[in-house]
C-alpha cells in the first residue's frame, strides 16, 4: 500500500529540500519537520487502547497507542529522521541498520545492524528519506523479516517508481508512506527531480 502525504506544509518543506541552495542546517530542519508529518499520517489508523486520565479538575477518558512502532533509521540519511519520529512516539524502541549504496553497482553494502531479536507481531517503521532503486530498503526489510517482522512501514521523503515497484515485488505487504513519488531514476541511480544525496546534504560528503 502506498500513502502519499500531500499536505501543503509537506509540499513547502519538500520544496526547501529540493532547492539546491538550501544549506545543511535548513535541510536537516526540513527533514525533521517532514518526518513529523509523515509519522503523524502513518499512525492515523493505529490501534489504540482506552485509558483514564486525571486532569486538575476531573477524571476523564484518555488514549494510548496499543502498539507503538519500533523505529529503524537506516544510516546515515535516516538518522536525520530519528529524533522527530521518536518525539512522536517517545516510548518507541529504536533499532539501527547501516547500509551504503555502492554508487558504481547501485547495490546495497550493509555495514551494521542493531535490531531487537524478535519483531513478530510488532509494527516497524523504517526511516530512510530516499527510496531510489529500493535496494537499501529491501535489504533492511529482509533483516526485519528474518526477525519475524510482518507489519513494516517504509517512511520516506522521496520515492521513485522503480523503488516502489521493487518493494511491491519483493515485500508486497510493506506499506510505503512518502511525501512524493517522483518521475524516475537517472543513469546514476539518482531520483529525478529528487533532492540530490540526502546523506551528503545533511551530514556532508565523505
Ligand atoms: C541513500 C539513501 C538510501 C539509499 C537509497 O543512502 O539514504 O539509503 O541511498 O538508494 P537505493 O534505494 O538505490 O538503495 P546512501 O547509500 O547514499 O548512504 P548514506 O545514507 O550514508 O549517505
Ligand atoms: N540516494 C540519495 O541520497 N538520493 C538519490 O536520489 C538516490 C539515492
Amino acid at each position: 500500500m502506498l500513502l502519499v502525504v500531500d499536505h501543503p506544509l509537506a509540499r513547502v518543506r519538500l520544496t526547501a529540500l529540493r532547492d539546491a541552495r538550501t544549506d545543511r542546517a535548513a535541510f536537516r530542519a526540513a527533514v525533521r519537520d517532514l518526518t513529523t508529518m509523515l509519522v503523524y499520517e502513518a499512525l492515523r489508523d493505529a490501534p489504540v487502547t482506552d485509558t483514564r486520565v486525571t486532569t486538575p479538575v476531573a477524571d476523564t477518558a484518555g488514549t494510548a497507542l496499543a502498539a507503538p512502532p519500533v523505529l529503524v533509521p537506516v544510516l546515515r540519511a535516516g538518522l536525520g529522521m530519528a529524533e522527530a519520529a521518536h518525539a512522536q512516539v517517545p516510548g518507541a524502541l529504536m533499532g539501527f541498520v547501516g547500509v551504503a549504496r555502492d554508487e558504481e553497482t547501485l547495490q546495497p553494502t550493509p555495514y551494521m545492524e542493531s535490531l531487537p531479536a524478535d519483531l513478530a507481531g510488532r509494527p516497524v517503521f523504517v526511516l530512510d528519506p530516499m527510496l531510489a532503486t529500493g535496494g537499501s530498503m529491501a535489504h533492511t526489510i529482509d533483516l526485519l523479516a528474518a526477525r519475524g517482522a510482518d507489519d513494516v512501514t517504509a517512511v520516506c521523503v522521496v520515492a521513485a517508481p522503480e523503488g516502489i515497484e521493487r518493494l511491491r515485488a519483493a515485500h508486497p505487504a510493506v506499506r510505503v508512506v512518502t511525501a512524493t513519488v517522483d518521475e524516475r531514476l537517472n543513469d546514476h541511480g539518482y531520483i529525478v527531480p529528487g533532492l540530490g544525496d540526502a546523506g551528503d546534504r545533511q551530514f556532508g560528503a565523505m
